[in-house]
């Protein structure tokens, strides 16, 4: 049974849909006759020897909660080779050859270095509501966090639309503006502020006036993506001066890392998942796991973080602009 030891872990930011992967990893594995192990609070866990065996009675009602069973965390003692030596000592002493990492772009670098330095097998599956990672179209949580937004925007427009105010809506990202686009497009934001694309707090504002005279309307809704926060102050200052109307401030926050992912994210999970142990079970290890339009695809791990940025979608972010003005 050497080789047929998987343990999984999850690191880095919780994002929902997580719990879904981590079920589907777990009755997959055990179908092709794996023993399975989970490993608690990432890679710090695995460095603590925090390592418990999963049944299939260990993942049950789990699919539709959001954040982690098994937990996670970020370890600064992992990121050098030392710490990762000593981690996988740990589960080498069980047996354990075999693992699989859902993370975001910091928890691969951990699965490079196990392969690479100590020719580990082990995969990755893309984990974040951040959706940053190039090589793939989609990560898991990134359709649960838009549609926490969703909500949020359902509930804000009807205060805005009661008092006649305007609405900066901060979301997450990191340094990507995919959350912002996507759930202001949803949401019929009448302004996106990404990273991505240029922006000028006198032009943004300038033209949130105009949309509200020109289309005679009392409210608007701004989304702002963290990455561009320094804008926010001078945003809103500004637009009370043009448009003369009180301007609130939102930060959703943690509220849209949390949640019970949608069935997309459910079932992305699901198929990320069986790739995965597939690719454990050929000893393709070094690998992440990512979707290409329709297509559950595998790249070398370093592909996925050194390869090709992570693409904005500029034609969706005309597109919400025509649309939304
Ligand atoms: O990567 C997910 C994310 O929620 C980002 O959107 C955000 O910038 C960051 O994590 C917050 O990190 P932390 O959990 O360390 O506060």
């Amino acid at each position: 049974m050497a080789d047929k030891k998987l343990a999984i872990l999850t690191s880095g930011g919780d994002a929902p849909g997580m719990n879904a992967c981590i079920r589907a990893c777990v009755r997959y594995a055990l179908t092709k006759g794996y023993e399975v192990y989970g490993v608690g609070r990432g890679y710090v866990g695995l460095l603590e020897d925090d390592i418990f065996p999963m049944d299939h009675a260990s993942v049950t009602n789990i699919v539709q909660l959001g954040g982690t069973i098994i937990r996670t965390g970020r370890s600064k003692e992992f990121a050098c080779v030392e710490g990762t030596g000593k981690a996988l000592e740990n589960l080498k002493k069980r047996g354990i050859n075999n693992l699989i990492v859902i993370g975001g772009d910091g928890s691969f670098h951990g699965v490079q270095r196990m392969y690479d330095v100590f020719g580990f097998n082990a995969v990755g599956i893309p984990g974040t509501i951040d959706n940053d990672m190039g090589y793939t179209d989609y990560t898991i949580g990134f359709d649960t966090a838009c549609n926490t937004v969703l909500s949020a925007i359902l509930s804000l427009r009807d205060t805005i639309a009661s008092h006649d105010r305007i609405m900066v809506l901060e979301v997450m990202g990191r340094n990507c503006g995919d959350i912002a686009l996507w759930s202001g497009l949803a949401g019929g934001a009448q302004t996106i502020v990404c990273p991505e694309e240029t922006s000028d707090v006198n032009k943004l504002a300038d033209e949130v006036n105009n949309i509200i005279v020109s289309r005679h309307r009392e409210s608007a809704l701004v989304v702002v993506a963290e990455g561009c926060k320094e804008i926010e102050e001078p945003l809103m200052k500004r637009l009370r001066e043009v448009t003369g109307r009180t301007v609130n401030f939102v930060n959703l926050s943690y509220v849209q890392r949390g949640g019970s992912p949608t069935m997309l994210d459910r079932v992305l999970a699901a198929r990320f998942a069986i790739h995965a142990v597939d690719l454990i079970e050929e000893g393709k290890g070094g690998r992440a796991v990512g979707i290409d339009g329709r297509k559950i695809i595998d790249v070398p791990i370093a592909d996925s973080l050194y390869g090709e940025d992570k693409e904005f979608n500029h034609q969706l972010y005309s597109i919400a602009n025509i649309i939304s003005k």
